[in-house]
């Protein structure tokens, strides 16, 4: 996984918009939105990429506030410390954050969730480092509730996927993945569930591009107690290293 991603890393925002047909911008816009980061908060971008998402949240927190960007693939986070130098950079994986528990307001996953062997781990460790009452947001491909936009979208991603993979990726295989992968990705129903599991309550799903994606909005209720003590912390939010 993180060799496809290393591969995929200097091309990756062209593709993405390309392959969205710019639609990528809002999703992540409204993801940013749905978090209600205010300025001064803290925030914490989880798979975050070329940091895309960092860069929305660190506007919202302004420079009173803190964002955190944790990725794996180290080529991906070289793109996000240059786009988002204000932000803490952490190399870590999403099932265990370095990060201690109830340290950061909210937390958004965009385009992760689906590449993760073990989704309900990954939001788990959400909810713990997300403080009682926090927000957790998370985009991914869904499956479009009309039958003729599902079979179109399948489509598009079997056949213009693969072309411009073939044109502009340095890896196509990596796109072949990438239209096997949202096939595969389960529902919003089945989504939500994974958020029940992992202790969220009151889970919300808004679905954008007619369901081309889903935005997963959830809440730590608050005064619930912490999945359980900090994984890899390294001291207080403030004390994390910065990469
Ligand atoms: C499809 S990209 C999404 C990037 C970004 N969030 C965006 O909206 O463009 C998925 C990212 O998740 C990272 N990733 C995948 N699995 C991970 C894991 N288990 N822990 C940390 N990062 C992971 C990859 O390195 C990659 O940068």
């Amino acid at each position: 996984m993180r060799g496809m991603f290393t591969a995929i890393a200097a091309r990756y925002d062209l593709l993405n918009t390309v392959a969205s047909l710019g639609e990528d911008r809002r999703w992540r816009r409204r993801a940013a939105q749905l978090t209600r980061a205010r300025p001064g908060e803290t925030a914490l971008d989880v798979c975050a990429g070329t940091g895309r998402v960092a860069q929305l949240l660190a506007a919202r927190v302004g420079p009173t506030g803190r964002v955190y960007g944790v990725d794996f693939t180290e080529a991906m986070l070289e793109r996000a410390r240059i786009r988002v130098p204000t932000a803490r950079w952490l190399s870590a994986d999403a099932r265990r954050l370095p990060l201690p528990a109830g340290s950061v307001d909210a937390a958004t996953m965009a385009f992760g969730l689906r590449n993760i062997d073990d989704p309900v781990a990954a939001l788990r460790e959400l909810h713990r480092v997300v403080r009682p009452g926090g927000r957790v947001v998370v985009l991914e491909f869904s499956r479009p509730g009309r039958a003729w936009l599902r079979r179109a979208s399948a489509r598009y991603n079997r056949t213009v996927l693969a072309v411009l993979a073939r044109r502009l990726a340095p890896d196509p295989a990596a796109y072949a993945y990438l239209a096997d992968s949202i096939a595969a990705f389960p529902p919003p129903p089945a989504v939500s569930g994974w958020f029940h599991q992992a202790g969220f309550r009151r889970v919300r799903v808004v679905p954008m591009t007619g369901g081309i994606v889903a935005i997963h909005v959830a809440r730590r209720p608050p005064g619930a107690p912490g999945a359980s003590g900090p994984v890899g912390a390294v001291g207080t939010a403030g004390a994390v290293g910065a990469g």
